[in-house]
């Protein structure tokens, strides 16, 4: 292919891929989205082969490394879909460490230096930014992983001057750097490697599990700064365009994350936040609260005129989405107003609920997000909240003391009537007891969620 052709192919890629990101921002487009995307990468792929050797040690690559993914993504389970991100993104940091260093080994494999020629002092600061983002995306997705999937304590754990140690491990990075800059060789550039390695660890581990998801998306855009570093280092436009893309689409969703759970998105950045919302259940008092069967909420629902289902991670547990859809077409059948109130944070991962309703066909005009839907709670008859918890917890807008207290969240207390769905009286993702159980008008229906759902619509036939 001509330079020309390439150009010009990598600039409809880049297109497209600007396209997927606007279709992913709303469930109805994302379908679209997502076709988009795989046209994009498929015209970068094969314009990037049309202009490589060895193209066959690449397609042997891609079918082996395809082959794996294709396993893992066919075996994984929706709940598991965040540490299968994590363990993603450390493999993209991973690549970008070990093309830096084959492409300083052999610059001029690279085509970034004539043989016998010193790199160019801007490949050096290349290689280095690459090198240092790659390594603690590496490392802290690693950690993130098993954080996420339970094989490492979710606990955090810090120690004093912890903050310090990792400023001193930056500036040592940085300045094994400068070295690695004036005088290019091996020893600052694997002692650099080695810090940011150690940096990666450090920086995660002092993490809660309250507050893994931000850090996954964080590292999700760092790792595709990582990759725009690689983009650089083999002078590929596509990859800088793709790398940057998801760098900052990475970094804004980290941002609304951080508004969704209130957290400060700098202290996210500088690591070592949120160790706070390790929550102290303690002693738990006896309290009293109200429990009924399906059949009662059946008929509570049955006759209201207007519910609002609040879905949450327990409802991707008992895989109920199919059977709540059932169970609100009933209700529109019966004159009942149904709609679906989404919280940003609902679930394990961003969107977790949105792709949940999406796959049982709820319709879109169902579904309404928080900011929107807050305001219609206090002239909601019942409330139906499905393995929900953290995110209806009133505590986080009453009790300052509360790990949660200032995270935005549904406000399902100023319902009429609450319906809780659960399994027992267990805390949720934050460990923290729910005032919301408790009110005189709230009723807990105890039982897996599909179970209660499908009892429930049983009733309603009746
Ligand atoms: P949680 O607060 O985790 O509560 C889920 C509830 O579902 C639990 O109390 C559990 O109670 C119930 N449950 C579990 N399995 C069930 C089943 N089979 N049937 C019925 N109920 C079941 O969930 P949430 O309200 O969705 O809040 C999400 C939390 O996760 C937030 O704290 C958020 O910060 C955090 N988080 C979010 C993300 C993202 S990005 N969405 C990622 C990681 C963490 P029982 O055990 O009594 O049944």
């Amino acid at each position: 292919m001509s330079a020309n052709s390439v150009a010009l192919a990598y600039l409809v890629a880049a297109i497209l891929f600007i396209l997927t990101l606007k279709g992913l921002s709303s469930p109805l487009t994302a379908r679209r989205g997502n076709m988009f995307g795989m046209a994009g990468m498929a015209i970068a792929v094969l314009t990037t082969l049309s202009v490589t050797h060895n193209v066959m040690y690449i397609l042997l690559a891609i079918a082996v490394g395809g082959s794996i993914g294709a396993i893992v993504a066919k075996r994984i389970q929706m709940t598991e879909m965040p540490e299968l991100v994590a363990a993603m993104h450390s493999l993209v940091g991973l690549a970008a460490v070990l093309v830096a260093m084959s492409a300083f080994h052999n610059p001029v494999a690279y085509g970034i230096a004539l043989p016998g020629e010193m790199l160019h002092s801007s490949n050096r600061i290349e290689l280095f930014i690459g090198t240092f983002v790659g390594a603690i995306t590496f490392t802290g997705s690693i950690i993130a992983f098993g954080k996420l999937s339970g094989k490492v304590s979710g606990r955090p754990l810090r120690f004093p001057g912890q903050h310090w140690l990792n400023l001193a491990l930056g500036l040592a990075a940085i300045g094994f750097g400068v070295v690695f800059f004036l005088n290019p060789s091996w020893t600052p550039f694997l002692i650099m490697t080695a810090i940011a390695l150690l940096l990666g660890v450090l920086l995660i581990v002092p993490i809660g599990g309250a507050d893994m998801p931000v850090v996954v998306s964080m590292l999700n855009s760092y790792s595709g700064w990582a990759a725009a570093g690689i983009g650089f280092t083999l002078n590929n436009n596509m990859l800088i365009i793709a790398g940057s893309l998801v760098g900052s689409s990475g970094a804004i969703l980290s941002y609304i994350m951080c508004k969704a759970m209130n957290r400060a998105f700098f202290n996210v950045i500088l690591g070592g936040f949120g160790g706070e919302a390790e929550a102290a259940v303690g002693d738990a008092v006896q309290r009293t609260y109200r429990s009924g069967s399906a059949d009662d909420a059946a008929f509570m629902m049955g006759n209201a005129d207007s519910v609002i289902i609040v879905p949450g991670y327990g409802l991707a547990v008992a895989r109920a989405q199919h059977a709540i859809n059932e169970m609100s077409k009933m209700l529109t059948e019966q004159g009942v107003r149904v709609r679906y109130a989404i919280h940003p944070v609902a679930g394990r991962m961003p969107g977790h609920m949105n792709v949940l309703l999406a796959e049982a066909e709820v319709p879109y005009d169902q579904v309404v997000e928080m900011d929107e839907i807050n305001s219609d709670f206090s002239d909601t008859d019942v409330v139906l909240v499905i393995g929900a918890n953290d995110v209806v917890n009133p505590a986080a807008k009453t009790d300052t003391s509360s790990p949660i207290y200032g995270m935005p969240i549904l406000e399902a207390y100023k319902a009429r009537t609450i319906l809780i769905v659960k399994r027992s009286m267990a805390t949720g993702y934050a460990g923290l007891d729910n005032d919301l159980f408790y009110l005189d008008k709230s009723m807990m229906v105890f039982g897996d969620a599909k179970k209660v759902v499908e009892d429930i619509s049983k009733a309603l036939q009746h």
